[in-house]
């Protein structure tokens, strides 16, 4: 039976039900201390900035602003490093700009990032050579070398990626609030890209006019962009591990509401969304925006079964959902999905993951996307609910600052051959920073034209 009745909701609610891509803890008082220490370290972030970006998210549902949600497939411990994180935050604020240019609204920005530790995995096992081990669930959960005391699922791990993400978000917080960087100056800018790209004199005039555009309002203002514009920042993760988010889970008095306060907006991966699964009983209960990743597998009654578990008193800005078919599905998919929300006659944020359902094997193996499969899936996904009356509220990527080759295309042309070059991605392949500052252009280019 489905519940929309919350007073009887506990973090702990979930365990009575079937919990999809868990790790198997072998040892249940390590387990129990863990989640006894993590229920009493301060949160990561707090209620206030959470309802900040639910209103916020409401006004990406009306159409008034954007939502530019992306970062890693996977963080890992290794991974929390200055420069590294400093890039990621760099290509995103690019992004966003960007965006903000083309799209004329405001950009939300939510990294993916600041807990993004766990994975879900298509086999709970990996045999190698006759020996099976559990599955390397991500950073959160085990480690990936392949032996017994690596691959052994480890509650430490919990706290390890709690003080990883708090390093992380601590750092890009100060960041964002010190103005990190001056984003008008041109050679802070990476454009030598352009100059490969047919629409290089349109690229040109985007950034010549975000960087007059900069200098004027700072002009105007005395104040840096930044704080003109209080640019916020937030972070998400799959909330997948569901003992890390239920001991970072606090009652809020005043509020009178659970937040779940390891991130701003968890969401729920596509292969733990089960209506009657232990992911959604969970969030059901908290108060947080919560996205859901829709793809070619779910139907209109389990969406509509979503959007009344998830958000039975319809509040604006807290579903997001998230649809991840590929540039070859979205046609036929998408516009059931509109109909079926539409039936509900409840708001939900419309965001396309354009990554999820275009991911390929390259001819040498290498897992990819193609750069033109992601644009395609996006300008689809606009004209779609364009033509249907619906929204598009955002987008969710898969990127990273740096100059890596995991995804192919893009104004340098990367080919198959490419990919082994740079590629360093363990799960899945990312836009490299061009690729990344390319499509926000590109999607800025076309909203600009359509305006005319
Ligand atoms: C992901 O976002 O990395 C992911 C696993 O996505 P999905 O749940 O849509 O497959
Ligand atoms: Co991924």
């Amino acid at each position: 039976m489905r519940s929309t009745d919350l007073t009887t909701w506990q973090p702990t609610s979930w365990q009575s039900r079937i919990a999809q891509q868990q790790p198997h803890y072998t040892d249940a008082a390590a387990l129990e201390r863990a989640v006894a220490d993590l229920s009493r370290l301060p949160p990561i972030v707090v209620s206030w900035e959470v309802d900040a970006l639910r209103e916020r998210l409401a006004a990406a549902q009306r159409g008034e602003a954007f939502l530019l949600q992306g970062g890693d497939c996977a963080e890992t411990f290794v991974g929390c490093e200055s420069d590294r994180i400093a890039k990621q935050l760099k290509v995103l604020l690019q992004m966003s700009l960007v965006l903000l240019h083309g799209l004329k609204k405001p950009v939300i920005r939510v990294g993916r990032m600041a807990g993004q530790y766990a994975k879900p995995r298509s086999a709970d096992t990996e045999t190698r050579d006759g020996v099976t081990l559990p599955s390397y669930r991500g950073d959160l959960v085990n480690r990936p070398e392949f032996t017994p005391a690596a691959r052994n699922p480890d509650p430490e791990l919990l706290l390890r990626g709690y003080e990883r993400a708090a390093l992380t978000l601590n750092f890009t917080r100060a960041l964002v609030a010190g103005g990190f960087a001056d984003l008008h100056h041109p050679e802070y800018w990476d454009l030598g890209f352009v100059k490969h790209s047919p629409l290089k004199e349109a690229f040109q005039r985007i950034a010549n006019s975000i960087s007059d555009s900069l200098d004027f309002l700072e002009g105007l203002s005395g104040l840096r962009v930044h704080e003109a514009t209080h640019a916020g920042f937030f972070a998400s993760h799959e909330g997948l591990v569901l003992h890390y988010e239920q001991a970072q889970t606090r009652y809020i008095p005043r509020q009178n509401r659970w937040y779940d306060l390891s991130t701003h907006m968890p969401w729920i991966g596509m292969r733990t969304a089960q209506l009657d699964g232990a992911h959604v009983e969970f969030f059901r209960g908290v108060s947080n925006p919560i996205g859901v990743k829709i793809g070619t597998a779910m139907d209109s009654e389990w969406l509509q079964g979503l959007v009344a578990t998830l958000n039975p008193q319809n509040v604006p800005g807290r579903l997001a959902l998230i649809h991840r078919f590929g540039a070859k599905d979205i046609e036929s998919a998408l516009p059931r999905m509109i109909d079926a929300v539409r039936q509900t006659g409840q708001g939900v944020l419309w965001i396309c993951d354009p990554m999820h359902g275009n991911t390929e094997t390259s001819t040498g193996g290498l897992k990819t996307r193609r750069f033109d499969n992601i644009l395609k899936e996006i300008e689809l996904a606009f004209r779609i609910h364009r033509e249907m009356g619906s929204a598009l509220g955002g987008v969710h990527i898969e990127l990273t600052g740096e100059d890596v080759t995991e995804c192919t295309g893009g104004a340098r042309g990367l080919s198959d051959a490419d990919l082994q070059r740079a590629y360093r991605s363990t799960v899945d392949p990312r836009l490299n920073y061009e690729q990344s500052l390319e499509l926000a252009l590109l999607i800025a280019e076309r909203a600009h034209a359509r305006r005319g």
